[in-house]
């Protein structure tokens, strides 16, 4: 498919919002450690940008999920690609997440890691695609509403490029 990308959201935006997003959970985690669950790749871009801004004690994990192929349709579920390195048992959890489209990801991965008894867990998300979530779920946290259109950037690929694009893009068939 030939395609282009047209940016929807820049790159001062996003690091505006992210630092705004970093004062809010300074406030609300004051006192507290927070324990950030990267879900990689996507979210990494914007797990570094927000992580540097927090000032409450951070820590981080990684752990990888997938419900996509390389292209734009969901499938239904998730596999766990990569596990987490440590335990989350009374731990103050994030899951920072790149978007929140059907929903379907983070639905089953916060069943996942509530059994896994952490003090609390919460969702962040750098893009919601509100219009979207079909699976009944919402984020804490939410850095920007855009519409269903498909998005590269900061992070989010097609087909795994685009990732590094400082800034967040649709894609649109030529
Ligand atoms: P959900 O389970 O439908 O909420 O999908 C979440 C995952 O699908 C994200 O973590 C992304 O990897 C991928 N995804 C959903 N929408 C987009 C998009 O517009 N661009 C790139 N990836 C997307
Ligand atoms: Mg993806």
């Amino acid at each position: 498919m030939d395609y282009h990308i047209e940016e929807l959201i820049s790159e001062e935006k996003i690091e505006k919002r992210i630092a705004e997003l970093a004062k809010q959970l300074d406030e609300e985690y004051a006192g507290k450690e927070i324990h950030l669950v990267v879900i990689l790749k996507g979210s990494v871009f914007f797990a570094c940008e927000l992580a540097k801004r927090l000032t409450v004690p951070v820590t981080l994990d990684f752990m990888a999920v997938s419900s996509y192929g390389d292209g734009m349709v969901s499938a239904g579920e998730i596999t766990v690609k990569k596990e987490l390195d440590e335990d989350i048992a009374d731990k103050e959890v994030l899951i920072v997440e790149d978007i929140l489209d059907s929903g379907v990801t983070l639905y089953n991965l916060k069943i996942l890691l509530a059994a896994r008894n952490p003090k609390s867990l919460k969702i962040i998300t750098l893009l919601d695609k509100k219009e979207n979530h079909e699976a009944g779920i919402k984020a804490d946290y939410v850095g920007f509403d855009i519409p269903n259109k498909f998005v590269v950037g900061y992070g989010l690929d097609y087909a795994q490029k685009h990732r590094n694009l400082p800034y967040v893009g649709v894609v649109i068939p030529d």
